[in-house]
């Protein structure tokens, strides 16, 4: 599969499922949802795969992260880490 393929996989995943707390661009919708829901946006895509697989595998236990990856394949893992890990940010710095 084509990367830019995987990359509009991983965003319908983001769009259907992710979005309703983490947002499609991944800046956590926190008003009206738990304040922990964190930012995905530009996460390096092996941390999301690995935490994604330990939700799945229970080696992380989450209320609702671990109901999530269970309904995620391992492409679906991988095409929803590449969709947020591919999103640009710009850093500035604090004088
Ligand atoms: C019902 C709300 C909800 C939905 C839907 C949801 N998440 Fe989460 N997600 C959370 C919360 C809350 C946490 C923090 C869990 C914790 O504290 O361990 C989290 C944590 C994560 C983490 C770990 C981040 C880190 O830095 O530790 C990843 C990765 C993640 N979510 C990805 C996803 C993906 C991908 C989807 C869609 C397939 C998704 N989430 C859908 C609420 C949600």
């Amino acid at each position: 599969m084509q990367a830019s393929e995987e990359i509009n996989r991983g965003r319908e995943i983001a769009e259907n499922i992710c979005s309703v707390c983490h947002g499609v661009n991944g800046q956590a919708n926190t008003a009206g949802n738990s304040v922990l829901v964190p930012h995905l946006t530009a996460q390096n895509e092996q941390y999301l795969i690995e935490k994604l697989k330990h939700y799945k595998d229970k080696t992380l236990e989450h209320h609702q992260m671990s109901l999530i990856a269970d309904m995620l394949t391992l492409e679906d893992i991988k095409n929803v880490s590449k969709w947020y890990s591919s999103i640009k940010v710009t850093v500035q710095e604090i004088e």
